[in-house]
């Protein structure tokens, strides 16, 4: 991985080769993930950069969760009010460099981004609503399912939403700044 950094989203970063292989993702990353973090500032994106190619990005924002919606091991001892999380909004890493460590990468930082966001304004943990091709990847990295929304059909199925709690987060030597 020698070379490639995560670093933010800049307004001139050229995003329209972008291709992880799912259209959706595509056209936000394209489209909108610019606009949401510059304009409306709903959510900001990280890259994965080597050199001028994006490799990957990751889109995160800060949430709450109810905590009848956790999975019940991670309800332990926590208030029964809205609890902070940090929500990873959208993830992919380009066709062109898919595992070789970039979604990886991109987990690792987001996690130490909640690391910070728990020591700086509160945080539960990280939540994803995962497409049903990457469930077992966020699982492999720890993260536990939990309520199945219901509204899904064969043709467009729902997210899969799954948690990792802080407690699960090691805190990367040399503080809490990612
Ligand atoms: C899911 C995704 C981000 C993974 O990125 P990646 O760069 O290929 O992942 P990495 O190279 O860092 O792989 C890390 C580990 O996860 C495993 N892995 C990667 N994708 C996986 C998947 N879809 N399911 C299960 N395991 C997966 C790898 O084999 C690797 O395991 P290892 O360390 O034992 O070798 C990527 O496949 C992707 O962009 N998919 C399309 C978009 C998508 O589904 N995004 C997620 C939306 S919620």
């Amino acid at each position: 991985m020698t070379g490639i950094r995560v670093r933010l989203l800049e307004d001139h970063d050229d995003r329209s080769g972008f291709d992880s292989g799912n259209i959706d993702l595509d056209r936000f990353f394209r489209k909108y993930a610019g606009q949401n973090q510059f304009k409306h500032h709903v959510g900001v994106t990280y890259v994965a950069t080597e050199g001028s190619s994006i490799l990957g990005f990751v889109t995160v924002a800060p949430g709450s969760i109810e905590i009848e919606h956790l999975p019940a091991k991670a309800r332990r001892k926590l208030p029964t009010y809205p609890l902070p999380v940090l929500r990873i909004a959208r993830m992919a890493s380009s066709r062109a460099a898919r595992g070789i460590g970039i979604g990886e990468l991109l987990l690792e930082f987001s996690l130490q981004l909640a690391r910070e966001m728990s020591a700086r304004f509160g945080c539960v943990g990280v939540v994803v609503d995962a497409k049903e091709e990457a469930v077992s990847f966020y699982e492999g990295c720890g993260f536990e399912p939990f309520d199945v929304l219901e509204g899904g059909s064969e043709a467009r199925p729902m997210p899969q939403p799954l948690f990792l709690p802080l407690g699960s987060i090691p805190l990367r030597e040399g503080g809490t700044d990612p």
